[in-house]
């Protein structure tokens, strides 16, 4: 099915984004002191709880294979791929929500999560989910970096950026949720050309985290 050949392709575009903000990928010896999640429902780990959207995961069934069988606003029923890749690289068992309420020092110094429900990479996209856009996700690691270089300086608030591991996931809801059930933009782009706007936006967007 065609359709399901291109999100394939995007999903790969989108985790090709895995990048050390040092480029060190891969170098063996390298220590990851942060793990840093962009994106969308995939990878939010309850960013959204305390917003108004239907793109929110804190009530039950979500959350019945979790810990305590809580539902923290993972769109699942156990761990997301930012809790995977967090203890697959040593660092935590659980990467944290950005916007959750219990976030402790330790939490800003291991890496937290950007990711929001219902976002992608066309700002229309989340406009009808109110959810982070991708330029707010960005907006919210300008402030992370603000706070942490006031609660532990700047030397240290640079090892921890320098020494963290970014990934993003996100495009699917810009071709379900927007391309193929909002009429707006199926008449700017055929679908190649939409194809062509959103990896022009996810390498800007890739750029722009890197500064
Ligand atoms: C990405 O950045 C380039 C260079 O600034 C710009 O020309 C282009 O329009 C941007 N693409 C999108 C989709 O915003």
């Amino acid at each position: 099915m065609p359709g399901h050949a291109l999100l394939s392709s995007m999903l790969l575009v989108v985790m090709a984004h895995l990048s050390r903000a040092d480029g060190a990928v891969g170098t063996g010896k390298s220590k990851i002191s942060a793990v840093f999640m962009f994106g969308d429902s995939i990878v939010d780990p309850g960013n959204n709880n305390n917003r108004l959207t239907e793109a929110r995961a804190n009530f039950p069934p979500y959350g019945q294979d979790f810990p305590g069988g809580k539902a923290t606003g993972r769109f699942s029923n156990g761990r997301v791929p930012g809790d995977m890749l967090d203890s697959k690289l040593g660092v935590k068992e659980f990467l944290p929500p950005y916007n959750g309420d219990d976030l402790e020092l330790s939490d800003l110094l291991t890496g937290v999560a950007f990711a929001s429900g219902g976002s992608g990479y066309d700002p229309l996209t989340s406009i009808p989910a109110t959810a982070t856009s991708s330029t707010g996700q960005l907006e919210l690691f300008l402030e992370y970096k603000e706070k942490l270089k006031t609660l532990v300086g700047e030397e240290e608030a640079t090892r921890v950026i320098s020494e963290g591991i970014y990934f993003t996931a996100m495009g699917a809801n810009d071709i379900a949720n927007n391309y193929f059930s909002i009429p707006l933009r199926r008449h700017q782009y055929d679908l190649p050309s939409y194809v062509n706007f959103l990896i022009s936006s996810a390498v800007n967007f890739t750029m722009v985290s890197r500064r």
